[in-house]
């Protein structure tokens, strides 16, 4: 399969808990490329959790890193990579990544994320504090931005982590 598929880096975008790491971990198993899941080093690098670098160094801090970490991931060849949900509003990450990777949209109904709210909320800083309409206005204004910036969409609502990374490489 590896040798078939594009030598560019996949990157994986989409709403807070779409499942960008799971399909990731999935996907890196089923090509033998490395996963890189980018929330994950910049969490390293302050060596706190999300929610503590929001409140302690704010949310600039944390988008600063987070372009640092994507575009140097994203300009490299052979990388699965998960972003985190707001990525693609910093443009520059956007237009990095649409012009030297493959950015894979993960497709989640709304309906479907709600039944996973509670599962995110502790961890998510971008969540806290927000009602249910204010969250779901977030997700449509997200959607529009992931719709419009990719070049392979999939549907998660109905399949595994295996059927969605499987279904991401028949379109590479
Ligand atoms: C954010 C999404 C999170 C993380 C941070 C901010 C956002 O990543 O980057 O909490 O603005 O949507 P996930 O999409 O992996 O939850």
């Amino acid at each position: 399969k590896e040798g078939q598929i594009t030598q560019k880096s996949v990157v994986l975008i989409g709403f807070m808990g779409a499942g960008k790491t799971t399909i990731g971990e999935e996907l890196a198993n089923q090509t033998g490329r490395s996963f890189i899941d980018t929330d994950q080093e910049i969490e390293k690098y302050f060596g706190m959790p999300a929610t503590e670098i929001f409140q302690s160094r704010g949310e600039e801090a944390f988008r600063q890193k987070e372009k640092e970490v994507i575009i140097n991931y994203a300009e490299q060849q052979g990388y699965i990579i998960s972003v985190g949900g707001g990525a693609f509003l910093q443009e520059e990450i956007k237009e990095t990544c649409l012009s030297n990777s493959v950015v894979a949209f993960l497709d989640i109904s709304w309906p479907s994320w709600k039944e996973r709210l509670s599962l995110l909320i502790d961890t998510r800083p971008v969540l806290q504090g927000k009602t249910m309409d204010e969250i779901q206005q977030l997700f449509e204004e997200r959607q529009k931005i992931y719709r419009s910036s990719h070049h392979i969409e999939v549907k998660t609502d109905d399949f595994s982590p295996e059927q969605t990374a499987e279904n991401i490489i028949k379109q590479l």
